[in-house]
């Protein structure tokens, strides 16, 4: 069972994927994330993935599929919290999942306007301890524990997310709805409803 979450950057994909995977038992794989990870640990990846992700824009395809390649399991219930990212990543997917004799089963659009994504970002704080994401306003931190807020989440590096999101990214919405996969959740809504919408979208598969 293979799930794409798909969506602008903020729509909260990375809340709901982390509370999917701790209920339904899937594995959570989120390459901001990963490589935000590989940067951390100043990897020969994180250190390519850098100078990108500072700016907004998309790490190459080919650095991104290497990285998926090398973490896709062979087994189990899988969320893609933010890849693909490109119809060249789309791609490279269905043949990587092809040669595992294996298939998407859902792509779920988290519907959000630039708005609300501007609220949620600019509010968004990270405990650097844990990666435990928290909201100034919708999920404050508990007091005493020490947040930062993501180099991206700065309001210039937004903008341009946002645009790198309509330009790269929005055509996916296109090539999944013609395959017959995509889902659309009204990700504007309060998290625990958003994630029934999830619940009811992903059916018997979750
Ligand atoms: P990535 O980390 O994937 O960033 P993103 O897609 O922009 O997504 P975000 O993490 O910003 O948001 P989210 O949708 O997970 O929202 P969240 O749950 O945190 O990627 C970062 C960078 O890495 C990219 O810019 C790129 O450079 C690179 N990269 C990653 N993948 C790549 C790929 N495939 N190809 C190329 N490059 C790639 O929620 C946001 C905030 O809102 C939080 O504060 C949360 O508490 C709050 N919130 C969440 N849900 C709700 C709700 N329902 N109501 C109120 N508040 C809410």
């Amino acid at each position: 069972m293979i799930v794409v979450f798909l969506g602008p950057p903020g729509a909260g994909k990375g809340t709901q994927a982390k509370r999917l995977a701790k209920e339904k038992g899937f594995l959570h794989l989120s390459t901001g994330d990963l490589l935000r990870e590989a940067v951390k640990k100043g990897t020969p990846l994180g250190k390519k993935a850098k100078e990108y992700m500072e700016k907004g824009e998309l790490v190459p395809d080919e650095l991104i599929v290497a990285l998926i390649e090398e973490v896709l399991p062979e087994e189990g219930k899988v969320i893609l919290d933010g890849f693909p990212r490109t119809v060249k990543q789309a791609e490279a997917l269905e043949k990587m999942l092809e040669r595992k004799g294996k298939k998407l089963d859902a792509v779920v659009l988290f519907e959000v306007p630039d708005e609300v994504v501007l609220e949620r970002l600019s509010g968004r704080r990270v405990d650097p301890e844990t990666g435990r994401v928290y909201h100034v306003k919708y999920d404050p931190p508990p007091p005493g524990v020490k947040v930062v807020q993501r180099e991206d989440d700065r309001p210039e590096v937004i903008k341009r997310r946002l645009e790198v999101y309509r330009r790269q990214t929005a055509p996916l919405i296109e090539y999944y709805e013609r395959k017959g996969l995509l889902k659309r959740v009204d990700a504007s809504k309060p998290p625990e409803e958003v994630y029934r919408s999830l619940l009811e979208v992903l059916g018997d598969a979750a």
